[in-house]
């Protein structure tokens, strides 16, 4: 074996596999490229999800010819001032985006520096560079890339249906765009438009949270909680959405770092440990977080395609994110809790007597027990009334007979030798899991119409998402339609399931197949379907439910097999014996 040099045409061929791992990628690097160009409008264009085209065209400030031939080669950039990777202000950096496409593509860039009167083109296919033309355009820069991959065989296969290919070219635009509310940006498919966002100008935080409304929906504008912290030069601004907003995976995280998005490990833990314990472990908050720090105390070379950097202060960033969003959490009084069967028992504390208070006089035991005892006047009653035993006979039922529902969420009941909390949201998943996995082994699922069709707005790549399934989820009961651009109608859901929060369900779906990939089909995926079915459902936490209900519930809870945990391994319920609520007053 001899060690040789590559020839160029490789190398640049190796380093595209890592800059331009799919079209979105290229997209990524052109709109980039715009933006540190100064350009006040991107216009974006694709063919068969970018494979066969992308066009970015921008109003920047464009290039000289002498720039334009130079611009293609490979470490040839204009955005490197000092020769040192520590202070970047740009998005770019490298010089090696339009080298890599134009080695594995037929690339052409038409340019017009601002205040010159001549365009140029120049075009490269499979690496092989032509010498430049006269052109004509405006002021500005245009990139067609055309059957990206070709030189390279290998990487062709592995593209993905167009619709995948073009859903995350438009989270790449998007999440480009959230962080410059200032440029107008469209993208388009074939003949469809399928991102159009307008500039917005104005102060800056209002402008940013006008263009987060106008990526994310108007749900989140109205949702959101102001971010705004700094410590040791660290800024951290943005809107956080409520718990209340959750999604089924983490997509509707944005995160940014100096203007640059990123999909950063140590950002994503922070957030998912400030929310901790105002969401359940398999829900994910909706954010747009902006960190801005000083160039040198981030190094945004780590990875290939820039998703990831490097922290100097790794703890400082990661207290101010937690720290922050805990600190707005708590402001907007929202709080969640859990019940697991051991912390259950040590909740249970005594409770101490306190003293009467000075100067008051003291009134007797038995006086002060009756007052306590005595419904306040002009309440309403805060659980629901007891229940009549009579044929809930409590010991003849393992999960006895239910006697109240506290907070809208657990039915406590009473057994021949204790009591039983549930949770009544957990208990229905599973329920509702175990009655599907059935139904679809016995012939299907029933259906029930809705009297008035749902019309649900989604995204465009949302709503696509779900269209393409729609066969296996009439097959799981939920029937769905197209209603223009980026809208669903909900036309059937499954019957078991009762009154049903169409839309919630809708946009928790989306989000799910978005990480559930194409390969699995929704049967493999069941579990995490009937969860989200389920909380949806009639017997969501927070539903009030009569003794009959909640007797119901019971009931099907011990004909269930695993009814003990929900689909994700919570506990349904949590049971106290007597002896253990004894030994709590020291009776034992
Ligand atoms: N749309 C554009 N408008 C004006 N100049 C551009 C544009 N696109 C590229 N250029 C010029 O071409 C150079 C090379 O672009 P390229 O994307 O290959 O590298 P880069 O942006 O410098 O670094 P990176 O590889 O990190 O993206 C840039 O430095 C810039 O000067
Ligand atoms: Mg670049």
């Amino acid at each position: 074996m001899t060690i040789r040099r590559l020839p160029e045409g490789l190398v640049n061929r190796i380093a595209a596999g890592e800059v331009v791992e799919r079209p979105a990628a290229a997209v990524k690097e052109l709109v980039e490229n715009a933006i540190d160009a100064s350009a006040t409008r991107i216009d974006v264009a694709l063919r068969e999800g970018g494979a066969s085209l992308i066009i970015v065209a921008d109003d920047g400030i464009g290039m000289s010819a002498e720039d334009l031939a130079l611009a293609i080669e490979r470490h040839a950039t204009s955005k490197l001032l000092e020769d040192d990777l520590v202070r970047i202000r740009t998005l770019g950096f490298r010089g090696e985006a339009l080298p890599a496409i134009g080695a594995v593509s037929r690339l052409s860039i038409a340019s017009r520096r601002r205040g010159s009167a001549d365009c140029w083109s120049i075009a490269v296919e499979g690496g092989t560079a032509h010498s430049l033309t006269p052109a004509s355009g405006g002021e500005g820069t245009r990139v067609e890339v055309r059957d990206l991959f070709y030189a390279t065989p290998a990487r062709l296969k592995f593209l993905k249906a167009p619709r995948t290919e073009l859903d995350h070219a438009i989270d790449v635009v998007e999440r480009l765009a959230m962080a410059h509310p200032a440029i107008a940006f469209t993208l388009a498919e074939g003949e469809r438009t399928r991102v159009r966002l307008p500039a917005v100008s104005g102060d800056w935080e209002t402008a940013r949270l006008e263009r987060l409304g106008a990526v994310l929906g108007r749900d989140f504008a109205a949702n959101a909680l102001s971010i705004a912290a700094e410590r040791e030069g660290h800024r951290l601004t943005g809107f956080a959405g409520l718990p209340t907003l959750n999604r089924g995976t983490s997509a509707g995280q944005y995160l940014f770092v100096n203007g640059r998005p990123v999909k950063d490990k140590l950002l994503l833990g922070a957030v998912r440990g400030a929310y901790q314990d105002f969401l359940a472990r398999d829900r994910h908050p909706v954010l747009a977080l902006f960190l801005d720090l000083p160039p040198e105390a981030v190094d945004v070379n780590v990875h290939p395609a820039k998703a990831e950097v490097r922290f100097r202060e790794a703890g400082l960033v990661r207290g101010l994110i937690v720290g922050a969003l805990k600190h707005a959490l708590a402001e907007a009084g929202h709080r969640a809790s859990t019940t697991v069967a051991e912390s259950a028992l040590s909740a249970f504390r005594p409770n101490t007597y306190a003293a009467p208070l000075p100067g008051r006089p003291s009134r007797g035991l038995a006086e002060r027990a009756q007052a306590f005892y005595a419904p306040l006047p002009g309440t309403d009653h805060p659980v629901a009334a007891p229940t009549e035993t009579g044929p809930q006979e409590p010991s003849s039922f393992p999960l006895g007979a239910a006697r109240a529902q506290l907070h809208g969420t657990y039915i406590v009941a009473q057994t021949a030798d204790g009591l039983v909390i549930v949770d009544q949201h957990a208990a229905h998943e599973r329920l509702v899991y175990e009655r599907m996995k059935e139904a679809l082994a016995n012939g299907g699922i029933h259906r029930q119409a809705l009297l008035l069709p749902e019309v649900v707005e989604l995204d465009e790549a949302a709503a696509g998402r779900l269209l393409a399934r729609a066969e296996e989820l009439r097959e799981l009961g939920l029937v769905l339609e197209p209603f223009g651009a980026g809208a669903v109608v909900v036309r059937e859901v499954p019957a078991l399931l009762g009154q049903l929060d169409a839309t919630g369900l809708v946009r928790d779906l989306a989000d799910e197949l978005t990480e559930f990939g194409q390969a699995l089909s929704l049967k493999e995926k069941l579990e995490e379907v009937a969860g989200t079915l389920a909380c949806h459902g009639s017997v969501r936490a927070g539903r009030m439910l009569n003794a009959e209900e909640m007797n119901a519930l019971l009931r099907q809870m011990e004909a269930t097999p695993h009814s003990g945990q929900c689909n994700h391994g919570r506990p349904t319920y949590v049971e106290l014996k007597l002896a253990d609520i004894e030994r709590l007053f020291g009776r034992r």
